[in-house]
């Protein structure tokens, strides 16, 4: 029987869903019954930390650092219950201007003879995918990000498992505020989405969410709050994204700097805002950063089944050697679209239909929405 080699990474920020999607890759790939029906039998290699797994391997294909892992079915087994990658992630860029690996990269694909390469991750690893299958790479995306920010799918893996750590987390702190009639300001993560922000905020019932795409004022946010107390609120939760900014104003960072994708490394909004709301309106006011907990933990149900469906989807495309696309899913489908459609674009949240930006909160009127 013909044989073929598939190589499977994950790039960039970690997240829950990551490993049942590389779990069904390989049990797809792998499957026995399949394989007299295709006529092929595949191989699938695990590419350790993303894109450096292709870059620290030597070009006649001799593995110092063991960064490539033959894979099978018992292997994989028991993958889906866990969060992060087995496979290790980084944020390496083979395009960094400063120092440009990409040829490298596609000279080891083809050392390890790679029919195509399926890479889990977000903008800056499926940016990658998109210029190596311009230069002749077999790649296929499968998107996944925390920050749901990647357009042509209505779903990345990991976002329902962090939208619960944020529910989670928000149910805890009512309580503590509720009894010290405190404000807390949550900070989420979503560099230039507000998704997680917006959902979570919607899911959890925040009073006030403040996302990236749309600038706030201090003086609006205190104003808001005064008026929940006048009406007699004890408590208040208001939900911030790192990427939110004031009217004019730019995005806070934790240090300065931008990774080899050129991310900014965002955090601190959650503290600013408590400070000036404390100094506004003379209320005790906490902040708490969430952080990574939102990318941590066992994937829920939904990254689960997602991770499989989109894990399913990627093979059926290198089975019909329809490379250069993205897994995805649109009106509940699972389907695929073109990686240079993706490319440099993001998805965010749409001012006019999806946030009321008067009471800086989610939504108040959804079928009377154009
Ligand atoms: O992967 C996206 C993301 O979770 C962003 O929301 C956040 O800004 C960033 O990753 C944090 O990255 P790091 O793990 O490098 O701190």
């Amino acid at each position: 029987m013909k044989k073929s080699r598939i190589g499977v990474l994950t790039g960039g920020g970690d997240c829950a869903g990551l490993n049942p999607a590389l779990k069904w890759v390989v049990k797809t790939a792998m499957d026995e019954r399949l394989e007299e029906e295709r006529g092929v039998r595949y191989e699938v290699l695990g590419i350790r930390d993303g894109w450096r797994g292709l870059v620290t391997i030597d070009p006649a294909g001799s593995d110092t650092e063991g960064r490539i892992v033959p894979l099978n079915p018992d292997t994989v087994r028991t993958w889906d219950r866990y969060g992060g990658t087995f496979l290790g992630t980084s944020r390496l860029s083979p395009y960094d201007p400063k120092n440009d690996c990409s040829k490298l990269v596609i000279e080891n694909i083809e050392s390890l003879g790679l029919e195509a390469v399926i890479a889990i991750g977000g903008d800056g690893t499926l940016a990658i995918a998109t210029r190596l299958s311009r230069e002749g790479v077999n790649v296929i995306g499968i998107p996944k990000t925390i920050d749901k920010d990647l357009p042509e799918t209505d779903y990345t893996l990991g976002f329902e498992t962090a939208l619960n750590v944020i529910v989670e987390e928000v149910d805890r702190l009512r309580t503590t505020a509720g009894s010290h009639k405190r404000i807390f300001v949550v900070e989420t993560m979503g560099r230039t989405a507000g998704w997680l922000a917006l959902e979570g905020g919607e899911a959890c019932g925040a009073y006030i969410i403040l996302i990236p795409e749309c600038e706030f004022s201090m003086d609006r946010v205190n104003e808001l709050v005064t008026e929940g107390r006048r009406a007699g609120t004890r408590y208040e939760i208001i939900l911030v994204a790192e990427g939110a900014k004031q009217i004019g104003g730019t995005e806070i960072v934790k240090k300065e700097g931008v990774d080899s994708f050129g991310h900014k490394a965002l955090g601190g909004i959650g503290n600013f805002v408590a400070q000036e709301i404390e100094k506004g309106t003379r209320l005790e006011t906490r902040s708490v950063i969430l952080s990574h907990l939102q990318r941590g933990g066992a994937p829920c149900a939904y990254d689960r089944r997602m991770g499989r469906y989109f894990g399913i989807a990627a093979v059926d495309l290198v089975v019909r050697k329809d490379f250069s696309k993205m897994v995805c899913v649109k009106n509940g489908k699972i389907t695929c679209t073109p990686l240079k459609n993706i490319y440099g674009k993001l998805n965010l949240v749409d001012l006019a239909t999806q946030y009321d930006a008067d009471r800086y909160n989610g939504r108040r009127s959804i079928l009377n929405t154009p």
